[in-house]
């Protein structure tokens, strides 16, 4: 699991949001990491402690004098791989910027040495206001990472920024802070999803990719610190935090989006499921039922991997996939020669939509690395660090 051997510190402050910490915990729990929550005394006016002790099965420390020793505030900075404050209120914001410590979570935050990732939340001319502005900004740049709330109705009936990021947004912060940054100043672009082949409006060839591998690559890559482009085939997936999604459907769409991006990249990333055929022919209008079955004849698409492998320089480094049915560790070989490639990944075919992932990574040199069966976010990891770090 992505988070395992990790602990995470949750600090929940008051706001309507602060329910949502609870959701948090729990995203953070299911990905295996050790999660542990200080509360303002406000926030256990929105949500009572045994909540959070029922989930974390931990004390839940609030005041600065909580604890056995009153020295738990400095003994919990030095406990967490990661610190969140999540919903952070503007209060506690402006707390954390002129070093308050009125409570266990303000007393922990100036005993804590590494960054801090604080996901404010609060009504949007709170927010707005140039105090609150300055104090994030202050905190910025003491390197202190916000993620930005999103924006939409607000409890308070107004509309406009202020409502707590996506959890699995602050999640993806928060993991940036853990990792090491291999492809810091780096671009890299990644293709994602099962192309649609169309022949009427609605009506269209594909496969059964889910694009759940792709998006998991570009939110690590951009973990480790690179600047990501994602290239994706329709799917129902959320955008990664902190990653540029351009939307394509067919595979000409890719082929041409991806040969636009390929000059300023240095790295390329062909995890799509790209159709091999189209049909030859495209209706404007939807095809009406006729007596006799219809035929749709086939012409076959560009091999995108190829044609970058061919054009691409030297400096760059092209990563390719190869989903065989059978002759694994032979097919991926063969590809990667055939279309001139730094490094395949080479997996049996039932991995489509299945949350597991196992297979091999070749290298051009000659070197394998084994893939041990894990979830895709964890296999996705385990692929870029193999070949970065
Ligand atoms: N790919 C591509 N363009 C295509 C087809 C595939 O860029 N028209 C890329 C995929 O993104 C993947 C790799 O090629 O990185 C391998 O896909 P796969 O379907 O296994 O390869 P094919 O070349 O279609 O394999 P085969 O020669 O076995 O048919």
């Amino acid at each position: 699991m992505l988070w395992k051997d990790k602990k995470v510190l949750v600090g929940v402050t008051g706001s309507i949001a602060s329910y949502k910490a609870c959701e948090l915990i729990r995203h953070f729990q299911k990905k295996g990491a050790e999660v542990r929550v200080t509360a303002t005394p406000s926030a256990l006016e929105f949500v009572g402690k045994l909540t959070f002790k029922a989930l974390t099965g931990e004390e839940v420390l609030s005041d600065w004098r909580d604890g056995k020793t009153g020295l738990e505030h400095i003994f919990w900075a030095r406990w967490p791989d990661v610190f969140v404050i999540a919903p952070a209120s503007a209060n506690t914001i402006a707390k954390l910027r002129i070093g308050l410590t009125d409570n266990f979570l303000t007393s922990l935050a100036l005993a804590y040495e590494k960054p801090i990732v604080i996901a404010p939340a609060m009504n949007t001319k709170m927010y707005k206001n140039p105090a609150t502005k300055e104090n994030i900004s202050v905190l910025k740049e003491r390197g202190h990472l916000f993620v930005e709330p999103a924006e939409g109705e607000l409890a308070c009936g107004e509309e406009g920024e202020g409502k707590l990021a996506n959890i699995e947004d602050i999640e993806t912060v928060a993991l940036y802070t853990v990792l090491p940054k291999p492809l810091k100043g780096k671009k890299v672009l990644v293709t994602a999803g099962g192309t649609r082949e169309h022949f009427d409006p609605i009506r269209y060839i594909s496969n059964a990719s889910s694009g759940q591998m792709g998006y998991a690559l570009a939110k690590m890559a951009y973990a480790l610190g690179g600047d990501v482009i994602l290239i994706s085939a329709p799917t129902c997936l959320k955008t990664p935090y902190g990653v540029k999604r351009i939307d394509v459907v067919s595979a000409i769409d890719m082929y041409e989006a991806v040969l636009k991006y390929l000059p300023e990249v240095d790295v390329i990333i062909m995890n799509a499921a790209v159709a091999d055929f189209r049909p030859k022919t495209f209706s404007k209008e939807k095809l009406k039922k006729a007596k006799e079955s219809p035929v749709v004849e086939l012409e076959t698409n560009p091999d995108i991997l190829k044609t970058i492998g061919e054009k691409k320089r030297e400096d760059q480094i092209l990563i390719g996939f190869a989903a065989e049915s059978s002759n694994l560790i032979e097919n991926a070989k063969d590809k990667l020669k055939r279309k001139k490639l730094d490094v395949i990944v080479g997996n049996l075919l039932d991995v489509f939509s299945k949350e597991t992932h196992k297979g091999i990574i070749l290298f051009k040199d000659g070197k394998m690395v084994e893939i041990p069966p894990m979830d895709k976010e964890s296999s996705a990891l385990f692929i870029l660090e193999s070949i970065f770090l």
